[in-house]
């Protein structure tokens, strides 16, 4: 299965840098030996998707609502976002698992919303570090795949990444050892079948990427901090093995 390197640029970019950090990922992208994915805020999504349009870098959103339409002050519906030209939107992540309080029911109902208006969601999944250290990290993985993903979830019909971020993984610099990385992609794969990507994200770099992106069962990379910046973005989608 070919690899997917997907930017979540979280809560940053005004327009003119959205603008010029898209013009330097068509110009630089080359013929990646991956898939590329953005994400960028809502605010600029349109503006990028229409930078990046014909080019190899596709472009998805960072969250949805979980109705295509109506009274939700604030929120965008999956309908909105696929016409301001996003393919993709990143569900669950913990950052709104924490901050926003999101379930696992949430996120399920979000995923099928997002199928629903013919986005990709990909889906995150990750313990904490109290979790990991009590030795419940596949187990609470394991919950949050059962609870977010729909039946049938990355098969025929309803495509579907998952991206498995431990918590404290994210933006600290710290990492799983690749062993730890490797045995939990291991047991994301017997859940979710055989179809399914599964990005590893937390802390990704160009320093560390070829070794993670080449362990077994790891299809890919969801990249926050280091997708800011063009070059190192390119240099993690550069270290996907052939
Ligand atoms: P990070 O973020 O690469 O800055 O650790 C990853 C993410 O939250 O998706």
């Amino acid at each position: 299965m070919r690899r997917m390197v997907a930017g979540n640029w979280k809560m940053n970019m005004l327009a003119d840098g959205a603008a010029q950090l898209a013009g330097e990922l068509r110009r630089g992208a080359g013929e990646p030996g991956c898939e590329l994915l953005v994400c960028p805020p809502a605010t600029v999504l349109a503006a990028v998707a229409h930078a990046l349009l014909g080019s190899v870098c596709q472009v998805g959103a960072q969250d949805c609502h979980a109705e295509a339409s109506g009274a939700h002050t604030g929120d965008l519906a999956a309908p909105m976002l696929r016409d301001a030209g996003a393919t993709h939107v990143i569900l669950g992540h913990s950052e709104r698992r924490a901050n926003h309080g999101e379930t696992d029911a949430m996120v399920l109902a979000k995923v099928r919303a997002a199928t629903r208006a013919g986005l990709v969601p990909v889906v995150c999944v990750g313990e904490t570090l109290a979790e990991r250290e009590g030795g419940w990290a596949e187990s609470v993985v394991a919950g949050q795949l059962a609870g977010s993903l729909p039946h049938g979830f990355g098969q025929s019909g309803m495509a579907g990444l998952v991206a498995y971020e431990p918590v404290w993984a994210i933006g600290t610099g710290r990492t799983p050892t690749e062993a730890d990385i490797a045995a939990m992609h291991a047991a994301i794969r017997h859940r979710v079948g055989p179809s399914v990507r599964i990005l590893y994200g937390g802390s990704v770099k160009p320093g560390n990427a070829a070794a993670i992106l080449a362990l077994p069962e790891v299809g890919g990379a969801l990249v926050g901090g280091a997708s800011l910046d063009a070059r190192s973005f390119l240099a993690i989608a550069a270290a996907c093995p052939a």
